[in-house]
């Protein structure tokens, strides 16, 4: 089955076309990384524009003959209404001019199932962490859509919070790398950050707390000599620390020994750095999809898309999306 994928959530539109025999055939990116840079983050409205402005023209990239698809997969949510109604919109009629199924695909369970798209994949049953700018979630899977939330961003998702961070320090949108890099040459022992609820059960997150407290220490040490890089350390070492222990928690709990992170924030190289020794002590190992499907892409929602397909999901020709659809919703096609 050779599915076409789209993805237009947030501010970066993608393509791809997944064979469910050969693997992926192709896929094209745009990123409005640069449009919105200007404003400090995503201005919706004009996320939406660009989105229809530059899908077609992505699309014709692809180079694929239309009668060698079998079905359309989009992005249904959660994100950003108006984003996502661009993707829906010209997948169905696309679908509908075909004459082939289309299925709305939850954008998590893509980045989700992103490491599925490496030769060298992942057996379920697997815990996954996912981080990204919208959402910082632990999850056993047991198989597609067999997903069991183990916890979850009480607050600020991860790279809500490193953007949101490096915004206080003055680096530029997205933050998050930008934050990554001046962290390389913070001091690590100058201040200590607490790891949010890492000390009593459970595998929730919190962390907004993290960028008020670097706000306040920024405040404090405003003037001294390399202090925004020492608060990007301490900021990233707290964060990663309290991913750590709630991975190492989770492998524990569940008693799994594999881990697959997806999401942004899962390209940070400090993060990917210490979660290979956490599933070391669990017996198992670590999968990431490649770095360009560690972000929002097209390949990711073809992939997960064609799972729901083969698996015989049917959905009607209304045009649905959600900005907000909980995870746990999710269940397996029957
Ligand atoms: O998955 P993604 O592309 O979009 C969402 O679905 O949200 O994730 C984007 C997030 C942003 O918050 C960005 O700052 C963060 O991932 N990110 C990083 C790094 N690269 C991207 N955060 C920390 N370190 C990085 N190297
Ligand atoms: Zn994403």
């Amino acid at each position: 089955m050779r599915i076409l994928g789209i993805e237009t959530s947030c501010d970066e539109t993608g393509v791809a076309v997944y064979d469910s025999e050969l693997g992926l055939l192709g896929h094209a990116l745009h990123s409005q990384v640069a449009m919105h840079a200007e404003y400090g983050g995503v201005v919706p409205e004009l996320a939406s524009r660009d989105h229809v402005r530059k899908i077609l023209p992505l699309l014709q990239e692809l180079d694929f003959s239309a009668d060698s698809i079998d079905g359309v997969a989009y992005t249904a949510g959660p994100g950003l209404i108006g984003a996502l109604l661009v993707g829906a919109s010209i997948g169905r009629a696309l679908a509908w001019s075909w004459g082939v199924p289309a299925v709305g695909v939850h954008h998590m369970e893509g980045h989700l199932l992103a490491p599925m798209l490496e030769e060298e994949r992942p057996e379920f049953p697997f815990v996954a962490l996912l981080v990204s700018g919208g959402h910082t979630q632990l999850v056993r899977v047991d198989g597609i859509g067999r997903y069991s939330l183990l916890g979850e961003s009480l607050d600020d998702a991860a790279g809500e919070a490193f953007d949101k961070t490096a915004k206080l320090l003055g680096l530029g949108y997205p933050g998050g790398p930008a934050l990554a890099q001046l962290a390389e040459q913070g001091d690590p022992e100058r201040f200590c950050f607490p790891r949010p609820m890492t000390n009593r059960p459970g595998l929730d997150f919190s962390f907004s707390g993290l960028k008020t407290f670097a706000l306040n220490t920024l405040l404090e040490h405003k003037d001294e000599p390399g202090v925004r890089a020492d608060i990007a350390r301490a900021f990233q070492d707290a964060v990663i620390d309290t991913l750590i222990i709630k991975c190492r928690r989770a492998l524990r709990e569940t008693g799994l020994q594999h881990l697959v992170v997806a999401g942004g924030v899962s390209a940070n190289r400090a993060l990917r750095c210490r979660l290979g020794v956490v599933a070391d002590e669990a017996g198992g190992r670590v999968w990431y999809p490649r770095p360009e499907f560690c972000t929002d892409n097209g390949a990711m929602i073809a992939y997960a898309g064609c799972q729901r397909l083969l698996a015989g999901e049917q959905q009607s020709l209304a045009i649905e999306v959600r900005a907000r659809w909980p995870f746990d919703e999710l269940r397996p096609s029957d």
